[in-house]
């Protein structure tokens, strides 16, 4: 039979009497759910049934992935509270028709199968997942400010059991393939080539549902008061329900409302009104565009990237070449130490264990793909060249001088200096316009931020090509200008000095810290110096504030005792285990705007940065701070943070007048 063409969807029904939905969003790269989506997809049902057809597979005819989720977009720019009901009650019926659809119906997933993507999924009969590196399958709505509102609440703990949905909406995390077959999330988790003839099958044989297990039914009935509450105590441990509502309405939501949002009243914490409406939720949106630009950035046309040579195996070098392997490009590592070498091996093996642990195949790929390479071979076959060795000019100076005679006329050249200048290092070199800097953060494997640095001699070709680079890793890369610490270590160097001379003043350390976590920020400021070490934070003070009239005393006097912070056990805290020792401060304790006595260096060092050009706007600053250093998500980066206190200032003068 013929296709019938819509604008985001066309339809057949194949010889073995299948019909086949193939979703493909006009003028998108991705698929995403929205009104006029919902509707095409409703009519090609009614059509369907009235053809006698067997049974409908849904799929995805883009590239990258089955559904991204809804438009997120359309959700930003609804008016109010009321019209977010509504498209959460349009979306809920949309399901709930799709679940009641007579016919079997099966979703086949490759790429990304999230959000609303994902309810989709739940509400056909059966799911088979492509087994590939790039299938992810989740809930990650909360990272909106915002609950999977479309019968993801109900369905997922009810088909995989509360004990595994509920973590998987509550962190946002999502699985892959191999994992969504164990948990039973999909029904076959299978190689391209044969799932489609897999999903035919399903649609013609549909399979019969197990019942939850024993103690999921527990969890999910009689027991579920003690999940909820065990639940929310481990919620509580990470994230505070005046800064992050939506984990809390989730539990709340599943727990009283059987996971349907519309029987929740609005004046309830848990509502969509509440939620639609609250700050966090509109700053939890803009960090989510302001993502979405960093990845543009990595959208360019350049030469293929396929293989990389990272030079220095330590801390950064090492991370670095696993990222890159991770992501499925050949890596040659290259340090003077062969231990150094051997160690980075054994830490890539771990990590690529954990990460690959459902997946055989991929686990040997990454492995194959990590090269140790003591003699620097790789230099010559690199298409990306990245220096990560001892912070010295003279041995960046030498090395580059040396690279650019051996690497590929077109190969990109880029050091990881956090403190010394691109020109300086670039001098010895005969084209010195081929080195550009791209910056990586401690941990490599956790940071979500690259900061790619332009020097005044850089090509921008080169500068393209490396955020391309980031793009390929999973990184979001944020171009800046180079500046003594860039952006990020820039604004972190006034906040820490600032919190280090609170505790000067004679404010606990503990106490300075939990202002901070008050405010929102992952981690308190003196344990983030006592986990950075002592001895790199003063180096870094002196680099960075160099006029600071009075460095920290107490910091000076630690490092002569030889307490460098986590490392050596001692710091401001005491370490025991990998974690600081810490007494627990009660909020009273905290003199009133601690917290933002700390932050004002840190807001007036980014705006120093927009006005100086190191970064080339206020949104792209306020991400690069987000990103880079963790600062509370909720509050939308340290400018808009700023913005809306004045905001909400001006606003009480008025209304006192
Ligand atoms: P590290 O001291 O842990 O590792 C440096 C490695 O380079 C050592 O294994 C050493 O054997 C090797 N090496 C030295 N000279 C070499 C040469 N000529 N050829 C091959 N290998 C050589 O240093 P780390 O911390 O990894 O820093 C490396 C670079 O990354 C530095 O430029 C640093 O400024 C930068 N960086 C460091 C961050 C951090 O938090 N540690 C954060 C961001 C950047």
């Amino acid at each position: 039979m013929n296709e019938t063409q819509m604008q985001h969807l066309s339809w057949s029904v194949n010889a073995r009497g299948v019909a086949w939905i193939w979703l493909d969003l006009a003028e998108k790269s991705a698929n995403t759910l929205s009104e006029p989506v919902f509707a095409e997809i409703e009519t090609a049902l009614d059509a369907i049934a009235a053809t006698g057809a067997k049974g409908v597979v849904f799929a995805s005819r883009k590239t990258a992935g089955f559904v991204a989720g809804a438009d997120v977009e359309a959700f930003a720019a609804l008016p109010d509270a009321a019209a977010a009901r509504a498209l959460v009650e349009r979306g809920w019926r949309f399901m709930e028709r799709l679940a009641a659809y007579p016919l079997p119906t099966v979703a086949l997933i490759h790429g990304h199968c999230l959000g609303g993507g994902l309810e989709l999924a739940l509400a056909c009969r059966a799911r088979v997942a492509v087994s590939d590196r790039k299938t992810r399958l989740g809930l990650p709505e909360i990272m909106l400010g915002i609950y999977p509102g479309w019968g993801g609440m109900m369905r997922l703990p009810a088909l995989i059991g509360p004990s595994k949905a509920l973590p998987m909406m509550l962190t946002a995390k999502s699985v892959n393939a191999k994992r969504a077959k164990r948990i039973g999330l999909v029904d076959e988790a299978v190689p391209e080539r044969v799932a489609a003839l897999t999903a035919e099958a399903l649609v013609l044989n549909p399979p019969k549902r197990k019942g939850l297990p024993l103690v999921e039914r527990l969890w999910a009935g009689p027991l579920r008061a003690l999940f909820v509450q065990q639940a929310e105590k481990r919620l509580r441990a990470k994230v505070r329900a005046e800064h992050y509502p939506a984990p809390y309405a989730v539990l709340r939501c599943w727990s009283q409302y059987r996971g349907n949002p519309l029987l929740i009243p609005a004046a309830d914490p848990s509502s969509i009104e509440f939620l639609a409406t609250h700050p966090t939720t509109k700053n939890l949106l803009r960090v989510y565009f302001l993502q979405e630009r960093l990845k543009r950035f990595a959208k360019a046309q350049t030469a293929p990237i396929t293989r990389v040579h990272v030079i220095g195996a330590g801390v950064m070098g090492s991370e670095i070449a696993m990222v890159c392997a991770a992501s499925g490009l050949t890596v040659t590592l290259q340090d003077l130490s062969l231990e150094a070498l051997a160690r980075a091996q054994q830490a890539a093996t771990r990590w690529f264990e954990r990460r690959f642990r459902d997946d055989e195949t991929a686990l040997r790929a990454a492995l194959d793909r990590f090269i140790p390479d003591p003699q620097g071979l790789g230099v010559a076959q690199a298409d990306v060249i990245i220096e990560a060795v001892v912070e010295k000019l003279d041995v960046k100076q030498r090395l580059f001088a040396e690279l650019e005679q051996r690497a590929k006329p077109d190969a990109l050249l880029a050091t990881n200096t956090s403190s010394l200048s691109l020109e300086a290092i670039a001098e010895g070199m005969a084209a010195p316009h081929r080195l550009v800097g791209i910056h990586f953060f401690n941990p490599v494997t956790k940071m979500p931020l690259v900061e790619v640095v332009q020097g005044a001699q850089s090509d921008a070709k080169a500068v393209e090509r490396a955020l391309v680079f980031v793009g390929k890793i999973d990184k979001l890369p944020l171009p800046v200008r180079s500046a003594p610490g860039f952006l990020v270590n820039a604004v972190l160097a006034p906040y820490l000095i600032a919190a280090l001379k609170c505790v000067e003043s004679g404010i606990a350390p503990e106490v300075v810290d939990a202002a901070l976590e008050a405010f929102g920020m992952p981690m308190g400021p003196i344990e983030l110096v006592d986990t950075v070490g002592l001895d790199v934070a003063i180096l870094a003070g002196q680099q960075l504030v160099p006029d600071e009239p009075e460095p920290p005393r107490r910091l000076h006097q630690l490092v002569q005792e030889g307490k460098l912070g986590k490392k050596t056990g001692e710091g401001y805290y005491r370490w025991e285990k990998g974690k600081a020792v810490k007494r627990t401060v009660k909020p009273d304790e905290i003199p009133e705007g601690l917290a933002q006595r700390i932050i004002a260096p840190l807001v007036a060092a980014t705006e120093r940065c927009v006005a100086e050009g190191v970064v080339a706007d206020t949104d792209l600053a306020d991400a690069g701070v987000i990103f880079g250093t963790g600062f509370a998500p909720f509050r939308g980066g340290p400018l808009h943070w700023r913005n809306t206190q004045d905001t909400d200032k001006r606003e009480k003068s008025t209304e006192m007048t």
